[in-house]
């Protein structure tokens, strides 16, 4: 069930160059949400109907913080907001990752790249089993100190400036991180690794592919993703980012 809300703004930051974060006040929004999940933040500028997928990065009672990149009009809108205005949101949206599964007790890996590393952290405080955290960055890094309270963090920069030079795997790779489940939010090109590496090592792997997202209300189909459910005539079903997902078992979908 999701809630739309004229939420209150109760905290901004900015964490890094054009990465943003604001904490609201919800009335029901914060209580129903699970990590993973996502809401909609509309502008208050009417010619932009649409509005902006951004993912839930932290979840305290009934207080919900989201940290976003600023890519258009919209998030640069945001991003000027002050505490006790106010911005209409729609959430809890989207399928998030189940913290109670069986699964979710084995020992885990949790990777974040780039702005798919906001919505890990809610992950990893939830999480109640060994955690080895890896996050990737281009450079700069955001984040990266608040996920040290819920587990042994690795860092990749792609241009070495911190950690290990390369992408989250090379990380995996130099310090032989183990695990039994994935879980991972990042760009395309990462999570293909990653889901590669899962099945090649046999590991249980869950995926958010929100960087897919348009409307965040399943109505533009913008987000739709070809899925193995395959019917009894042989057609292949997509499955709506936006509802469905954005997590997935990776071995559900082809990306
Ligand atoms: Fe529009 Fe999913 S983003 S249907």
């Amino acid at each position: 069930m999701s809630f739309r809300e004229n939420a209150k703004i109760i905290k901004t930051g900015c964490l890094g160059i054009g990465v943003y974060e604001i904490w609201f006040e919800t009335s029901d929004i914060a209580k129903a949400a699970k990590p993973g999940q996502f809401i909609s933040v509309y502008s208050a500028d009417g010619s932009r109907l649409l509005p902006r997928p951004i993912s839930i990065c932290a979840i305290v009672d009934n207080k919900l913080r989201i940290v976003y990149r600023t890519v258009g009009a919209g998030t640069k809108e945001f991003s000027s907001m002050k505490e006790g205005e106010s911005l209409s949101i729609q959430g809890p949206l989207g399928n998030g990752y189940d913290v109670n599964a069986t699964y979710a007790s084995k020992d885990a890996i949790i990777f974040g790249g780039g702005i798919g590393i906001p919505p890990m952290l809610e992950l990893a405080k939830q999480l109640n089993c060994k955690k080895q955290i890896v996050l990737g960055y281009k450079d700069e890094l955001f984040l990266n100190e608040e996920f040290e309270k819920y587990g042994t963090v690795t860092i990749a920069t792609e241009d070495g400036s911190c950690g290990t030079k390369g992408n989250v795997l090379d990380a995996v790779k130099a310090h032989n991180i183990k695990g039994d489940v994935i879980y991972a939010c990042g760009p395309m090109p990462m999570l293909r690794a990653i889901k590669a590496y899962a099945l090649e090592n046999n590991i249980e792997c869950y995926i958010s592919l929100e960087e897919k997202m348009a409307c965040g209300i399943g109505a533009c189909l913008a987000c739709v993703c070809k899925s193995k459910d395959i019917d009894d005539h042989s057609k292949v079903h997509n499955k709506r980012v936006c509802k469905e997902g954005p997590v997935f078992n990776a071995k559900e979908v082809e990306i």
